[in-house]
């Protein structure tokens, strides 16, 4: 009996479009059952992989007698912080040399889009943020509930599964001066579409011109490519012009580090007095939303950033999942060209990053799921990561059945 509680008035919310479909995939008992709902990096095994040099740094970190729980300060471990910015600005970053960028330490990407967004809410004066249709389901709500205003701008293009850059132009031609744009900086969740650097290029000038701040949310920096420098590119291309921007970056991925919530959110500013001003008053936005930021996961990303073979190592291991990505997107298209799958499907190997944006509708994702146990969210996206070279046959049965019939 509920009738006597405060909150018996409350309907039940549905679950999260995207975890929501892990809970489905969990009740279901069928053997060949097929999560590629979720944005995590599977072995070839199927299993969650924890990168041998994080093992190793989390050794090092246990044996240290010396290290301590006590707090951290408000904007993170200082080392992580230096480290996090050098790593997505490069090492040689003239904004990081003049002490212009202020960076601090968040809860992953999504604390770190948080933070940013809830400081430009205050401080910006610009309230309106673009972000691309269609982008992470995130991105709207952490946006509007820091207090923005959402708008979009066009991005994807159904009938080429590319870029639709002339509409990206356009929209963003057409934005209101001084506005905030969200840019995914690699691997363009959820559609695997990035810009050339060419069209890059383009973005860049076209914002300056019109004053817009650049947001870069870099969730995959690593995973698209295999380099981290390439896939930074597009930042660097933003700072190297002298101008402002905010980057928030997230180790989940790249490190594999999901749980431990590590990430950071840089601001890079003109001067460095206005940097430090900058500082002080995200501490002021994060001191009461939660304190400061947990330390595990931070200084197990400092050990390795900061000693060179551990970053060589780490970088190995990056290689090895994003190449294993692509060959999985390889063998997929392989699968299809085999049945003879009706359709184009070079965009599976065109895209880049954790996930393809297949193409299949809502009822044939529908069907996949009842017929076939694999799970997806229901605009045709599947990451790439929870497929296998003992899986991808399956897969491409359920898409060519699907195409087939309900085609
Ligand atoms: C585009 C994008 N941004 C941000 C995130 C945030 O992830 P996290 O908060 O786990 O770092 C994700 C994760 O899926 C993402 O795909």
């Amino acid at each position: 009996m509920d009738s006597g509680s405060v909150f018996a008035s409350l309907v039940q919310a549905p679950e999260d479009p995207i975890l929501g479909v892990t809970v489905a995939y969990n009740k279901d008992p069928s053997p060949n059952k097929l999560n590629l709902g979720v944005g995590a990096y599977r072995t070839e095994e199927g299993k969650p992989l924890v990168l041998d040099v994080v093992r190793r740094a989390e050794q090092l970190l246990v044996n240290d007698q010396s290290r301590v729980k006590e707090y951290l300060p408000i904007v993170g471990l200082a080392d992580f912080n230096k480290l996090s910015a050098k790593l997505i600005f490069g090492a040689d970053s003239p904004a990081i040399q003049a002490n212009r960028v202020a960076t601090v330490q968040c809860l992953s990407g999504t604390g770190s889009l948080r933070v940013g967004a809830e400081f430009l809410a205050r401080h910006y004066h610009q309230l309106t943020i673009y972000i691309p249709q269609p982008t992470w389901g995130n991105h709207p709500k952490v946006f509007t509930l820091a207090g923005l205003s959402v708008k979009t701008y066009r991005y994807y293009d159904p009938a080429t599964r590319g870029l639709n850059f002339q509409g990206l132009l356009e929209d963003l031609g057409a934005a209101t001066s001084g506005a905030i744009v969200l840019l995914h900086a690699c691997a363009h969740n959820p559609t695997g579409v990035d810009p050339t650097l060419e069209q890059w290029e383009q973005i860049r000038q076209l914002m300056r011109s019109k004053g817009l701040l650049p947001f870069f949310d870099s969730a995959y920096q690593g995973f698209a490519s295999g380099s981290l420098d390439a896939d930074a590119q597009p930042v660097r291309m933003f700072v190297a012009d002298g101008g402002e921007c905010l980057a928030a970056q997230s180790y989940a991925k790249n490190m594999g580090l999901y749980g431990e919530r590590v990430g950071a959110l840089s601001i890079v500013c003109k001067t460095a007095d206005v940097a430090s001003k900058v500082e002080s008053q995200l501490k002021l936005v994060i001191r009461p939303m939660y304190s400061n930021p947990p330390i595990h996961g931070a200084s197990i990303v400092a050990t390795i950033l900061k000693d060179s073979k551990m970053y060589d190592e780490w970088t190995v291991e990056l290689k090895a999942m994003a190449d294993r990505i692509i060959s999985m997107r390889k063998q997929l298209f392989d699968a299809l060209s085999a049945r003879g799958t009706p359709g184009d499907w070079s965009h599976i190997i065109k895209q880049i990053g954790m996930f393809t944006f297949t193409g299949l509708n809502g009822e044939q994702v529908a069907f996949m799921t009842k017929e076939y146990h694999i799970y997806m969210t229901s605009d045709g996206r599947i990451s790439m990561a929870g497929l296998s070279s003992k899986t991808v046959p399956h897969l491409a049965d359920a898409i060519h059945s699907a195409v087939t019939r309900m085609g």
